[in-house]
């Protein structure tokens, strides 16, 4: 929070709030939202403004904000996009707390100019801006429906942040028909000035939220977002939605790092480093939020299912692996639990095959069975239609018990598949809040959804660890380059920069003369690389300008003569500092270790199988930075390489401390210098012995 700003509560809590703009005519916005601010029940002091003054839905209208006595939290502004930005200036001049911009027509449109001016002049006064092209707050705290959306909202534990203001109001009328309640929903349209993360850290504290919904289309600041996700997450589930898979970010990455993986899957790796819960549609998120605002924590994971249907079954039991649900296979136990109750021909096995021929009254002891079952935890029931069913005795069983389980803390989600009788009965059952589908992959996909947030709840994500690093060492190769006007660092700055990092770099020197090369090879020892120094030549391999694996003083000082005279053929004018003569490294596994400054998500850190095959793979993981020790290890798991690090055939395994080590050198390189935008090694070989940083890029903010 910046110094003087009021307190994000109060946008949420308003103790008197004014529309400006609102109209005397029904048919406009300016008229609903004073409509629904008055019939939503709000308890506090409503004053419309309008400079043609009068009565509107009963209340008296002030010309002008600054008529009207009382101290105002929040203006909601909807009046015509010119006349936006006197607007907020009379508000900042009454010292209104917060402007809750409706009206459209700014940065969406191009018109970023003038959206600057509104928040700068909300700045001078210490007023925050929502919005603009937005449809308002709802807050059921003090029942605030200052939107242009549905009346009567439903109050609820559900809060709902949404970057789409016309998805925002369809999802006020989406969650009424699903009878879900919100505790608030709010639309941050442009995110001028309050952005995501601003109301996170209000919904982190506010009692009546349980669960968190938010529907983004492009991030701005994501490492602060991270950050306050990462401590709202912990405590309530956040279920996040992404649309508009941009580009942007890739295209602007100068280095792979940014290129080897869209912004998107950047995302989604920040979401689960932030312990958020990515849905893949709004249905799906919106499903799983009305499980979380009424399901229970189980307390550990053994998971059942009981179906009168094989093939559901496994259908069932497909997507429990999919979605991560534990399911119960300690047969023994569960034939004592269940077998007192089944065909003979039914399975004990998990999932409880009931058979075709199940009953209601089976469904009841499956039920009474698993409720009492002390190592059962959670259960998933199936249905399928069957004509020796009678569904209607079973839907109001299906609700006793799903209310027996709420109070003995066990989930439980039902899926009932069939024709017309079954569909009522699902409405029916759904009209109750009981969480049941019609379909078992979204059934499980709500349980995978919850046993998710559990163990980020069990988890502990570790501390971030300090590592030292020669700044001083660095700051000056890197002024060095600043001066001679280069964005980039040579190959053996770039290396000068891992040693002040304290990262194994292969053994190397620079030679100014053929004797000196010579010299150099005899101390290194063989195999040898030799590659020119030129900054005028980025691309040396393209002019011939590298040799590899010289074996002997005769190659070396062929070679030296070789790469001089090709560069020189080349590129006549360029300027040469030396011939770079380094220890070749062989075997291993090559990774690539890198690090930049992303421009919607700031500083992350990527790890994956390098080399040549960088690209054809694409098999890299991401974080934010900062990054704990444990989340670095996470990282290396998760890509598809990990196996060869640990050692196939009868390989030993590689140094992995020494990789996670190095990640959290790169990252500490990038945050502690800050002119420095990329970083790149690839390839970095990790055998057993150790790690060294072969092929080291640098390139510098500009
Ligand atoms: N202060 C207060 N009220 C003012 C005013 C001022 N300086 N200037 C004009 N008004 C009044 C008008 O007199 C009018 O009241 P009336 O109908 O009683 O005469 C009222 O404000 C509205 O002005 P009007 O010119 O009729 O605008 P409008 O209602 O047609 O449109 C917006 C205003 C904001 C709704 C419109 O510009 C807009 O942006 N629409 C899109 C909104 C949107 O989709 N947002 C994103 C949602 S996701």
């Amino acid at each position: 929070m910046r110094e003087n700003e009021p307190d994000i509560k109060y946008l949420f809590e308003p103790r008197a709030v004014a529309v400006v703009g609102a109209s005397h005519d029904p048919k406009k916005i300016g008229y609903k939202i004073l409509d629904n601010i008055i019939s939503g029940g709000y308890p506090g002091k409503v004053y419309p403004v309008n400079p043609r003054g009068g009565e509107i839905l009963g209340l008296r209208g002030y010309r002008d904000v600054n008529e009207i006595e009382e101290e105002i939290d929040v203006a909601s502004i909807v009046v015509p996009a010119p006349l936006v930005f006197d607007a907020v200036k009379r508000c900042g001049e009454k010292g209104v707390k917060f402007v809750s911009i409706i009206t459209s027509g700014f940065s969406e449109v191009g018109n970023r100019e003038e959206e600057n001016r509104i928040v700068a002049c909300a700045r001078d006064h210490h007023m925050r801006v929502l919005g603009p092209n937005i449809f308002g707050v709802f807050s059921a705290p003090c029942s605030l429906n200052a939107t242009f959306g549905p009346k009567n909202v439903r109050s609820g534990n559900i809060a709902i942040i949404t970057q789409s203001g016309a998805l925002g109001i369809a999802m006020i009328g989406k969650t009424k028909v699903e009878n879900m309640g919100l505790s608030a929903i709010v639309s941050v349209g442009n995110k001028s000035d309050i952005n995501e993360t601003d109301l996170l850290e209000y919904l982190l504290h506010q009692d009546l939220t349980r669960v968190i919904m938010i529907y983004i289309e492009g991030l701005k600041a994501g490492e602060r977002f991270v950050n306050v996700l990462q401590r709202t997450a912990k405590q309530k589930p956040v279920v996040v939605v992404k649309a508009g898979r941009s580009k942007r970010g890739a295209m602007a990455a100068a280095s792979h790092t940014g290129a080897l993986a869209g912004s998107d899957e950047i995302f989604d790796y920040l979401m689960k480093q932030s312990l958020a819960l990515r849905a893949e549609s709004l249905n799906e998120a919106l499903e799983w939020c009305k499980f979380f605002a009424n399901t229970p924590i189980p307390s550990k994971d053994n998971t059942v299912i009981v179906t009168n249907g094989g093939g559901i079954g496994v259908l069932a039991t497909d997507a429990c692996e999919k979605y991560g649900v534990g399911l119960y296979d300690d047969y023994l136990t569960l034939k004592e639990t269940f077998s007192g109750m089944m065909p003979s021909f039914g399975s004990t096995k998990n999932p409880i095959d009931l058979t075709g021929e199940a009953t209601p009254d089976l469904y009841e002891g499956a039920f009474k069975a698993s409720l009492e079952g002390e190592s059962i935890h959670a259960v998933i029931a199936l249905y399928c239609e069957t004509a020796v069913f009678d569904i209607r005795t079973f839907t109001p069983m299906i609700e006793a018990y799903y209310r027996k389980f709420l109070e003995a803390k066990k989930p439980i989600v039902f899926c009932l598949v069939g024709g017309q009788q079954t569909e009522d009965a699902v409405d029916d059952l759904r009209k109750h809040d009981v969480p049941v589908f019609t379909d078992p992959y979204e059934a499980v996909s709500c349980m995978g959804a919850l046993y998710t947030y559990v163990h980020h709840r069990r988890s502990h994500s570790g501390s971030v660890i300090s590592i030292s690093v020669d700044t001083a060492s660095m700051e000056a190769i890197i002024e060095k380059a600043k001066k001679e006007k280069r964005r980039f660092l040579l190959a053996h700055e770039g290396q000068g920069v891992m040693k002040a990092a304290g990262i194994s770099i292969p053994r190397s020197h620079v030679a100014r003369g053929l004797d000196q090369a010579v010299q150099y090879a005899e101390e290194i020892g063989y195999p040898l690389v030799m590659k020119i120094v030129s900054k005028d030549i980025l691309h040396k391999s393209d002019v011939g300008g590298v040799a590899l694996n010289l074996v002997n003083r005769k190659e070396v000082i062929e070679a030296y003569e070789a790469i001089l005279h090709r560069c020189r053929t080349a590129f006549p004018d360029a300027k040469v500092d030396g011939i770079e003569v380094t220890e070749m490294v062989h075997g291993g596994t090559e990774l690539i270790v890198g690090a930049r400054i992303d421009p919607s998500f700031g500083p992350i850190v990527m790890c994956g199988l390098g080399g040549i095959y960088v690209e054809v793979m694409k098999d890299v993981s991401f974080r934010a930075l900062p990054l704990s020790l444990r989340e670095a290890i996470t990282m290396i798991k998760e890509i598809r390489s990990y196996p060869l690090l640990l050692g196939v055939r009868g390989e030993k395994r590689k140094d992995i401390d020494g990789l996670v080590e190095t990640i959290l050198k790169v990252g500490e390189i990038l945050q502690t210098c800050r002119s420095i935008s990329d970083i790149e090694i690839n390839p970095l070989v990790v055998d057993v012995e150790g790690v060294k940083a072969v092929d080291v890029r640098i390139l510098l903010s500009p």
